[in-house]
C-alpha cells in the first residue's frame, strides 16, 4: 500500500494545472513566458488574477486529495501518508506528463499541510501573506512559509513526523526557489501586481 499510494500521488501531482491552462486558454506554453515556472505565481503575471485563482486552488487540491487518499489507503499508517505527501509534491515539481518540468511545489505543500498541521500552516500563511502584501515577493512568502511552517510545528506539535515532513518539504521548497534567492539577495526579483 505504500508504494501504490505513493505512485497515485505522484501521478495526482504531475497533472500540472498552469501548463494545461495555458493552453487551453492561453495557447502558450507558461514555461515560456515570465519566471518560466509552472506555477500560480507565474499565471498571475502571464495570464492574469481569473486563470492564477484557479490555478492556486487546483494545486493546493491535489495535495489535500493525496493525502486524504493516502489516509483511507494506508488505514492510519502514517508512513503511507508522508511518503504520499511528498509524491504529491515530487509530482507537481517534476511532472510525468509534462516533459518533467513542472513547478516549485508551494501550492501543493500547503494543500497537503492544511490536512497535516493546519494551525501550523495557517500560523506560518498569515505572516506569510503580510509579507508578501509588503514586498509583493511572493517567492519571499513562500521562503518564509517553508520556514515557520516546521517552526510553528515544533511548537504545536512536538518533535513528531509530520514535524519531520514539514522540515523536509520546507527543504524541498528552499532548494526549487534558488534561483528567486539569488534574485531577491541581488535585488532582482520580479514583484507581483507591479506597473
Ligand atoms: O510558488 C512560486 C513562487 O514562490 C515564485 O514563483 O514564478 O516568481 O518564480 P516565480
Amino acid at each position: 500500500m505504500l508504494v501504490l499510494s505513493a505512485v497515485i500521488a505522484y501521478l495526482i501531482g504531475s497533472i500540472s494545472f498552469s501548463t494545461l491552462i495555458g493552453r487551453w486558454f492561453g495557447k502558450i506554453d507558461i514555461r515560456e513566458h515570465g519566471s518560466g515556472n509552472a506555477g500560480a505565481t507565474n499565471t498571475l503575471r502571464v495570464l492574469g488574477a481569473r486563470y492564477a485563482i484557479i490555478v492556486l486552488l487546483a494545486d493546493i487540491a491535489k495535495g489535500v486529495v493525496a493525502v486524504l487518499l493516502a489516509q483511507a489507503l494506508g488505514g492510519g499508517n502514517p508512513w503511507v501518508t508522508y511518503l504520499s505527501a511528498l509524491a504529491v509534491i515530487v509530482g507537481h515539481n517534476w511532472p510525468i506528463y509534462f516533459g518533467f518540468r513542472g513547478g516549485k511545489g508551494v501550492a501543493t505543500t500547503i494543500g497537503v499541510l492544511l490536512i497535516l498541521m493546519p494551525k501550523s500552516l495557517l500560523t506560518a500563511c498569515l505572516v506569510a501573506v503580510i509579507l508578501i502584501a509588503i514586498t509583493r515577493y511572493v517567492s519571499l512568502g513562500a521562503l518564509v512559509l517553508a520556514v515557520l511552517t516546521p517552526i510553528a510545528g515544533i511548537v504545536y506539535h512536538g518533535g513528531t513526523g509530520k514535524v519531520v515532513l514539514a522540515v523536509v518539504v520546507g527543504v524541498l521548497t528552499i532548494w526549487r526557489h534558488r534561483k528567486n534567492i539569488h534574485r531577491l539577495l541581488h535585488g532582482q526579483e520580479h514583484r507581483v501586481f507591479s506597473k
